[in-house]
């Protein structure tokens, strides 16, 4: 199989390119920036934003026409546009040039939206259908709603094949570059190694984090049931469904690093959400996805993990 993957320098490009590697699958993937973790992963460095897509005739020869496209490219760090909102409109011209890629040359999509788009859900566990567009809180959150729905047109008028996975605080191997992209996890690991205080904006937020491993299991479920026939045109959760407060993740960090942190609370921020508890049924039941890691043992591994990669 062939496939071209935007946002493969990011965490979970990289993840995914790595293990679709190990399979001997044909990969391809488009960033603007160089990965910095592997030089494994075949790369055309571009813009999509601002330069488009390739064409097929610009690709590798010996890559040719894509069997699917995985569209991760993204500016994803909510608070961050909320401070600057551009960078999420951003957004919507990317996956508006993939989306016009994979119309022209008929190719699947498989996209990568978020747990954002639930804005303020009701517990105990959120179902893809409840989706209320009036609870939409960032501006992150209103492009990823955006560019589902352009993608639900496309099926609609072109006959485009999609799959839509909703992620959730994707953590673990390959994202701790903090430099570029602030990750709660690895901030307060960052933090709590070298003795800083920690600010927590609402101990009391509960949210299902997603080992990386987690993520890249349901993504490659997706794949390969969307590439035989079997599962098409579905929006799907998925998390590690193991749940936690910001509370109990510093409690967990600190626990592994054994320190006694120095607490700041500090209320939510703007445009962020304060629950979310994926209900995992449709990927169960239409993809297999068996969830492997719970919340402790993500956390010990990501803080070992993170011992040998310091940024
Ligand atoms: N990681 C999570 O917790 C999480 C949660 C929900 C949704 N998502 C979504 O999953 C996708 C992947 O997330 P990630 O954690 O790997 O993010 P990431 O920031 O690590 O990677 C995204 C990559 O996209 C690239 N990119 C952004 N805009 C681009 C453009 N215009 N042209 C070319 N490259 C561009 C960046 O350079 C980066 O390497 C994103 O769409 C994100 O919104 C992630």
């Amino acid at each position: 199989m062939k496939i071209l993957i935007t946002g493969s320098s990011g965490q979970v490009g990289t993840n995914l390119a790595l293990k679709l590697l190990e399979r001997e699958e044909q990969i391809l993937g488009i960033d603007r920036r160089d990965n910095s973790w592997t030089d494994r992963i075949p790369l055309i460095k571009r813009d999509i934003a601002a330069d488009g897509m390739s064409s097929i005739a610009d690709l590798p020869p010996d890559f040719g026409k894509p069997d699917l496209v995985v569209h991760l490219a993204a500016n994803a760090k909510v608070h961050e546009l909320v401070e600057n909102p551009r960078r999420a409109h951003e957004n919507a011209t990317t996956a508006f040039n993939v989306l016009e890629f994979c119309r022209l040359n008929q190719i699947p999509i498989i996209f990568s939206s978020s747990r954002e788009v639930y804005g303020r859900p009701a517990p105990p566990t959120v179902a893809e259908n409840t989706v209320n567009i009036y609870d939409i809180l960032s501006p992150y959150a209103a492009y990823k709603m955006a560019d589902e729905m352009l993608i639900y047109s496309y099926a609609n008028c072109y006959d485009l094949k999609y799959l839509i996975f909703r992620l959730s605080n994707v953590y673990g191997r390959y994202d701790n570059d903090l430099e570029r992209m602030t990750r709660v996890i690895h901030v307060f690991i960052d933090q709590m190694r070298r003795g800083e205080p920690i600010t927590i904006f609402d101990r009391r937020k509960n949210i299902d984090f997603t080992h990386i491993d987690d993520c890249i299991q349901g993504i490659m479920l997706g794949i390969d049931k969307l590439m035989q026939g079997e599962v098409v045109n579905e929006t799907i959760n998925l998390s590690s469904g193991s749940p936690a407060t910001l509370g109990y993740l510093a409690e967990t960090i600190a626990r592994y690093l054994d320190v006694t942190p120095e607490i700041i609370d500090e209320p939510i921020q703007p445009g962020e959400i304060s629950f979310y508890i994926a209900d995992l049924t449709k990927a169960k039941q239409l993809l297999g996805f068996n969830p492997q890691i719970s919340f402790e043992e993500g956390i010990k591994q990501t803080v070992e993990w993170s011992a040998e990669y310091i940024s």
